[in-house]
């Protein structure tokens, strides 16, 4: 080997790794409008249970794998998996672990820039003034006339931040794992933190009456925690609850596998993982439902929201309310929110990248520098179509099938290995070792059976979604003889482009959206083959060189 073995520098560092690769755009952008469109109150109460069945200890799971494999000096998905079962299915389907993360950043970054451009156009005062619409958007785009009065988009702005932040991720990649990510986290953590505290006291303190404050932001509160339970057995409800408890925590992803690879073999996991993981909570639950969503009611009252909530909430309408709080205080709120979300997301995206980084420079001895800048490479390719063909439905694939049905896949496949293959007996040795504090001898039968089963239910309920969430139509629909109506959100009903009225790739001289999905589709196979690839060379080289 020859080359310096990466390492943590200190406990806080780590957790702060840890909770900075968990605190994402995911806590601030996706969780209020899961909670909005799955109906507030309706929501919580499958995300808390989700969490405590599911993400907890999925969270010891994956830092246990991790830290076993890092005693064998495994540090990358794959080859942790390989250390658990000799099966040369598991080092195989390690592979998602890798390619996930690939999927993911690329377009992961791509949202991570505009928070960067933000930042710049706060400071710029360029949103003073603006009203709600497709401003905020246009100046990321850029239309050239190419003749025949026909323009294409060539969108400049999108590009340079692009390739501004994603010279960022590269940079700290290449510093390594306590010069880079750790100290990122160090620094950014609490600063996310300061930020959105005070945005979010600042938003439950508007007052009604005062500067078009039209309603109380508690209203926003309310219904969100009030709990309601009519919708408790929606099983589309409960899908989207464990949809974010997998997204927010990060898991079923592998850079959790790979940080957890670095700790010592007798360093507390169980304690750590719940640090990382309630600090993620606090800034979900707390922080991230305490700024969108109540300075939006506030402002434009529930029923707008709950007609308008959307990812852009937090880049389009956010700006222009910001407006009411002054030139200062507009800039100064402008700044605050982007730059939170920048920080939030660089913290993630970095971890997207080392499950490669491991895997090149443990399996192929490559230099960091080396590994960052390919990853980087990688990263363009895979981003640029995101980027260029937004409006065709890139973006939207790739999150659905890297961002949110791999990530079940991944899990359900780690559950089994870890608590079925490996055993019972063995994993609950290695979560348990050198723990500062006891779990609960019951969380043996959780993880093995509750976590287990649950993972496959929502699996099974993602793969036969019906149209529209409707389960009981459905079930009727079946009943009469008309077969299941697959929803396009569904696995099979996704395959199967069941939301197109035309499956033809060509129409009216334009490529349709099914074509640019199926490209999509087609890369993303592409990838995970070439990782595969490496991952059998890998295994060749190993055991010629013997163990
Ligand atoms: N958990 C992050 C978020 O909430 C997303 C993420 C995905 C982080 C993949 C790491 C790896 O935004």
């Amino acid at each position: 080997m020859g080359k310096e073995q990466e390492h943590w520098g200190s406990r806080i560092g780590l957790v702060l790794a840890m909770a900075g690769n968990a605190v994402g755009l995911g806590n601030f952008l996706r969780f209020p409008v899961q909670a909005i469109q799955n109906g507030g109150g309706a929501f919580i109460l499958p995300y808390l249970v989700s969490f405590l069945v599911m993400g907890l200890p999925l969270l010891w799971v994956e830092w246990a794998i991790g830290r076993h494999g890092g005693i064998y000096g495994k540090h990358s998905p794959p080859f942790s998996f390989s250390r658990l079962s000799p099966n040369p299915f598991w080092k195989y389907f390690g592979v998602f672990g890798i390619f996930t993360n690939l999927g993911i950043i690329a377009y992961y970054t791509y949202i991570e820039s505009w928070t960067l451009a933000y930042v710049f156009f706060a400071i710029k005062g360029t949103f003073l003034g603006m009203g709600q619409s497709s401003e905020f958007v246009s100046f990321f785009d850029h239309y050239v006339d190419v003749g025949d009065g026909k323009k294409i988009n060539i969108p400049g702005n999108a590009l340079i931040f692009f390739f501004i932040t994603l010279w960022i991720n590269v940079f700290f990649l290449s510093r390594g794992l306590s010069r880079g990510i750790e100290m990122v986290a160090k620094i950014g953590v609490p600063m996310l933190l300061v930020m959105g505290i005070i945005l979010a006291i600042r938003a439950l303190t508007l007052e009604p009456g005062s500067s078009q404050v039209v309603h109380d932001p508690m209203i926003a509160l309310n219904f969100l925690w009030e709990p309601k339970f009519d919708s408790l057995l929606n099983p589309s409800v409960w899908l989207a609850a464990a949809g974010q408890v997998f997204f927010t925590l990060s898991l079923g992803m592998g850079p959790m596998i790979v940080y957890a690879s670095y700790i010592a073999k007798n360093d507390d996991i169980v304690l750590n993982a719940m640090g990382a993981g309630w600090m993620n909570e606090f800034v979900e639950i707390v922080i991230g439902a305490s700024v969108v969503i109540p300075i939006a009611v506030a402002y434009m009252g529930l029923d707008w929201v709950q007609n308008n909530a959307g990812f852009m909430m937090g880049f389009k309408t956010l700006p222009y309310l910001f407006n009411n709080w002054g030139v200062a205080g507009s800039i100064l709120a402008n700044f605050f929110w982007f730059a939170l979300l920048f920080i939030a997301g660089i913290t993630s995206s970095l971890s997207m990248g080392t499950p490669w980084m491991s895997f090149m420079e443990d399996e192929f001895n490559w230099s960091r520098k080396k590994a960052a800048y390919i990853f980087g490479m990688i990263t363009a390719i895979l981003a640029l179509p995101t980027i260029l063909f937004f409006q065709h439905g890139v973006f939207d694939e790739y999150d659905y099938w890297t961002g949110t049905v791999f990530l079940v896949v991944f899990a359900m496949g780690e559950i089994i290995l870890f608590a079925w293959v490996f055993g019972m007996e063995n994993a609950w040795e290695e979560i348990t070792r050198g723990a500062d504090l006891k779990i609960p001898a019951f969380y043996k039968f959780i993880i093995k059976y509750v976590t287990t089963f649950f993972i496959s239910i929502v699996f099974l309920a993602s793969l036969v979604n019906p149209v529209g969430g409707r389960w009981v139509d459905a079930w009727n629909s079946v009943f009469s003889g008309n077969g299941w109506p697959f929803g396009e959100t569904s696995i099979i009903g996704r395959i199967l482009h069941s939301g197109a009225k035309d499956t033809s790739y060509f129409v009216d001289g334009n490529f349709t959206h099914v074509f640019f999905m199926d490209m999509s589709r087609l890369l993303l196979v592409a990838v995970f083959l070439g990782i595969a690839w490496m991952v059998y060379l890998a295994g060749k080289k190993n055991r010629e060189e013997g163990p």
